[in-house]
């Protein structure tokens, strides 16, 4: 059976209040959910206890957007693991393009990262992504294997544990999702990088799509064989469509 993960990322949108209120509009519209198509919302940080007290024993899980691979101490601004996991987080979203773009993160960091998040029990998600440049130079798939390959440093078969977002760049925020056939060819590509990295075991690793998902697009990209669900920017801040991109995701369970 296939297994999904529809996670919403609501970058820095929302504040207490509104946390609140989208989360019950989310639940009062959807009661019932499937054991094969897990939820996840990622409010900013600030918002992640709230997010907890609201969500109480609800089937939906709770993400943060970022977080620092050292434990405690002298590290102003930054958020350990354990600060994460005692807002109720069970998982984590690193390497986003925005992270990488507008505040330098290497793969590197995001190795070092991934690994402290992998000690903590926490649920990595790793964003990987061409930009518009790379895809017109012909370099997609150069450039992804280069962040597998650097940003996965060392995790052997706890591959199986961690979750992988393919976010084309130039599809963030721009309301240009890739089209099916960009998706298919590239997911299918990643499982084969992923396969010949790891092995079989690679095949239990959810992969994700970004970049402009919407409930109308949704459709087309949860029937490819090797998507397992979407990472959500604009469309997870209304109730109605996020309900219903997760609703999608169930025909294919
Ligand atoms: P978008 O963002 O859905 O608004 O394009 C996706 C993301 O950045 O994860």
């Amino acid at each position: 059976m296939k297994q999904f993960l529809i996670a919403g990322n609501w970058k820095m949108n929302t504040d207490i209040n509104s946390t609140s209120d989208l989360l019950e509009s989310i639940w009062n519209l959807k009661k019932n959910y499937s054991n094969s198509v897990q939820v996840l919302v990622c409010p900013p940080f600030t918002n992640l206890s709230q997010a907890n007290k609201t969500l109480q024993d609800k089937p939906i899980h709770l993400g943060a957007q970022n977080c620092y691979w050292e434990p405690k101490g002298a590290f102003t601004g930054e958020i350990s693991l354990d600060m994460i996991k005692s807002c109720g987080c069970n998982y984590v979203i690193i390497g986003h393009s925005e992270r990488r773009s507008l505040f330098g993160e290497t793969n590197q960091m995001i190795n070092n990262k991934l690994h402290a998040i992998l000690s903590s029990g926490l649920i990595p998600i790793v964003c990987i992504g061409e930009t518009l440049e790379e895809r017109r130079e012909g370099r997609t798939f150069v450039v992804l294997e280069e962040q597998i390959v650097n940003s996965l440093e060392g995790i052997d078969e706890k591959i199986q544990d961690i979750v992988v977002a393919y976010e084309p760049v130039w599809a963030i925020g721009t309301g240009v999702a890739a089209t099916e056939e960009q998706v298919d060819e590239a997911h299918n590509k990643l499982r084969e990088m992923l396969n010949n990295k790891f092995g079989s075991t690679a095949n239990k690793t959810l992969i994700l799509y970004g970049g402009s998902v919407t409930s109308e697009n949704a459709d087309s990209i949860f029937k490819l064989t090797n998507v397992n669900g979407a990472l959500i920017g604009g469309a997870s801040l209304k109730a109605e469509t996020f309900v219903t991109i997760i609703n999608t995701a169930e025909k294919y369970v």
